[in-house]
């Protein structure tokens, strides 16, 4: 790990995502030994939160440790002091900080006024944690990860950067479909190309869902409108229309291609009525997933 903290994939060498999944593998088969304990965490959360919220929550105290939850009405990060106060506050108070905000910069903050590890429990650009348990559920389902072809279908949001760099590094294939204004940010594109040149591996942009998931492995999408993106509602369901995954659309796959989204799911828009119930449908492996993926970022940073 680059740093001290995990706010994106790219805090990882491609070798060192190998590993993290590696890791994440044999900590879901034996356990995960109690390496926190003693070990008190804050979890601040400015958006809600099920699964990430959960699996963060279970995972600390399987391994020994403790955890406080924050909601924004709680500390009003930014708004009622300066994330700078309240990183250098919690750095005398806890060991760890694992925080869902709005502004990736926030996290940076964070990370820069702290001298314990700072974990990206989802920003408007990246969700790591969420990229290396779907990269595991990937392996489990495929039983290798080289040349696998994967497709994500609409937002080039947080889901799709850190899932294109996660790909990137462990040598498979990722093509999104989108439409051309929801394209990946620039900075998240350009980090996913140097890990492709690194892996070998191939990133592409299709504006067509139907080119993208040809002869796929994965099929993936995640929703239209992200948390904070809600006064854009109506334009977004416009535009996406046609990017919706379904039973037709998988059909252009792989037979044996797994379909993956993250949830929240929104049937009747980027996923028909039946998809989580598919037979091709991997969601709640994914869901589960996020927790031996996430003892495993916990273990290596809290390890050294
Ligand atoms: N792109 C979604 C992911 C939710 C887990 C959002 O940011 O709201």
């Amino acid at each position: 790990m680059k740093g001290k903290d995990f706010l994106s994939v790219a805090d990882l060498t491609p070798d060192e995502v190998r590993q993290m999944i590696q890791s994440a593998e044999r900590m879901k088969r034996d356990g995960t030994g109690r390496i926190l304990e003693g070990k008190v965490f804050a979890l601040i959360f400015e958006k809600p939160s099920l699964r990430t919220r959960v699996s963060f929550e279970v995972g600390i105290r399987q391994m020994g440790g403790d955890c406080i939850y924050l909601s924004r009405d709680d500390i009003g990060l930014g708004v009622r002091e300066p994330e700078a106060d309240v990183a250098r506050v919690l750095d005398r108070l806890v060991d760890g900080v694992v925080a869902r905000v709005f502004s990736h910069r926030s996290l940076e903050i964070l990370a820069e006024h702290t001298t314990i590890p700072v974990i990206n429990a989802l920003s408007d650009l990246a969700h790591p944690c969420q990229a290396i348990g779907d990269v595991l559920t990937i392996y489990e389902h495929k039983g290798s990860l080289d040349g696998l072809r994967v497709a994500f279908v609409g937002d080039g949001n947080n889901i799709a950067g850190s899932l294109a760099e996660a790909c990137a590094s462990v040598g498979m294939d990722f093509t999104i479909a989108s439409p051309r204004d929801y394209r990946i940010p620039d900075i998240v594109w350009a980090e996913a190309k140097r890990r492709a040149a690194v892996t070998e591996s191939k990133i592409a942009w299709e504006e067509h869902p139907t080119e993208a998931v040809r002869e796929a492995d994965v099929v993936y999408t995640d929703v239209w409108i992200s948390m904070g993106q809600e006064t854009e509602k109506a334009e977004r369901l416009r535009v996406f229309s046609d990017y919706q995954v379904n039973e037709g659309l998988m059909v252009g796959a792989k037979p044996d291609a797994v379909f993956m989204h993250d949830m929240p799911a929104h049937r009747g828009e980027e996923v028909s009525e039946g998809m989580l119930e598919h037979p091709s449908s991997v969601v709640f492996d994914q869901a589960e997933n996020r927790l031996h993926a996430q003892n495993a970022i916990l273990a290596e940073l809290f390890s050294r």
